[in-house]
């Protein structure tokens, strides 16, 4: 038990692969303490013999009683997180909106937007009681710049910027609430966005990861993060002004 302290940790969601893995072993490299939920497990030689890996539950993430099961467990044992890595997401279609099925729209909203939310609601709570802690939800270009043909998935990133905005405006000091845009990764969901040819030239999720951790360690000193509430950030500026590459 270890309800009243804030915990060392940075809790990352949908770590069973692409960018979400790939920083799950970058902070292990570090080495900083991570909780990992993934849908499938991890392949041999990321997981549980990852050394700093705290604890790794799998499960659907829309499924909400097992969450809630899962998060207690967490909370109960570890504490709050220090830091919540919101950054399961999916992306079902590229189309027009109008052409867009019921349950992917509603899966989208499920998974991208309700569930970040609800893990804002079971988390805070104990975050505020410890005095501490930070949510980065992870969006997109397309959430904060119009761009047709991404259907539900970019209202759901511009929904995640709405509610990162609002909590940052809620929180008590020193807590603190922020986006990050990875920019182009190299993952299946990407490869999804843009089969066959990428117009751009994706970071690996490696790169990616190894920027943003470098980026979570400097958050996780005493009142850094704080600096940062209510902020849009994107690897990008991270590698050409803060100089994380
Ligand atoms: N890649 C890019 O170029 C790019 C650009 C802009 C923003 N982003 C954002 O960056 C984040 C990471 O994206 P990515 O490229 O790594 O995507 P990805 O390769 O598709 O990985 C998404 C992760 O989310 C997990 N997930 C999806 N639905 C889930 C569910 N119901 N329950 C539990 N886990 C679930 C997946 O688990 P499974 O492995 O089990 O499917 C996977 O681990 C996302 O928020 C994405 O929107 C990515």
């Amino acid at each position: 038990m270890n309800r009243g302290s804030a915990g060392a940790y940075i809790l990352v969601t949908g770590a069973g692969g692409g960018f979400g893995r790939a920083l799950v072993t970058a902070l292990a490299d570090i080495p900083v303490p991570v909780a990992a939920f993934s849908r499938t497990p991890p392949p041999p030689g990321h997981g549980s013999d990852v050394v700093s890996l705290l604890w790794e539950a799998t499960g659907d993430l829309g499924d909400f009683s097992l969450m809630d099961r899962n998060l207690s467990v967490l909370l109960e044992t570890w504490g709050p997180p220090q830091i919540v890595v919101h950054n399961a997401s999916v992306l079902h279609h590229r189309n027009s909106l109008w052409t867009e099925e019921e349950a992917s729209v509603r899966d989208t909203f499920r998974i991208n937007l309700e569930t970040p939310l609800f893990w804002v609601s079971r988390i805070v709570p104990s975050m505020i009681q410890a005095g501490g802690g930070g949510h980065i939800f992870l969006s997109s270009s397309v959430g904060r710049e119009p761009r047709k043909n991404w259907g539900s998935y970019a209202i759901s990133k511009a929904g995640i910027e709405t509610l990162s905005a609002n909590l940052a405006l809620e929180l008590p000091p020193p807590l603190f609430s922020l986006t990050l845009n990875p920019g182009p990764v190299m993952t299946r969901m990407r490869e999804k966005a843009y089969p066959g040819k990428d117009p751009a030239r994706p970071r690996s999720p490696g790169e990616a990861a190894r920027i943003f951790a470098r980026f979570l360690l400097y958050l996780r000193e005493e009142g850094v993060g704080r600096k940062y509430n209510g902020r849009m950030m994107d690897l990008d500026t991270l590698v050409l002004e803060g100089g994380y590459a």
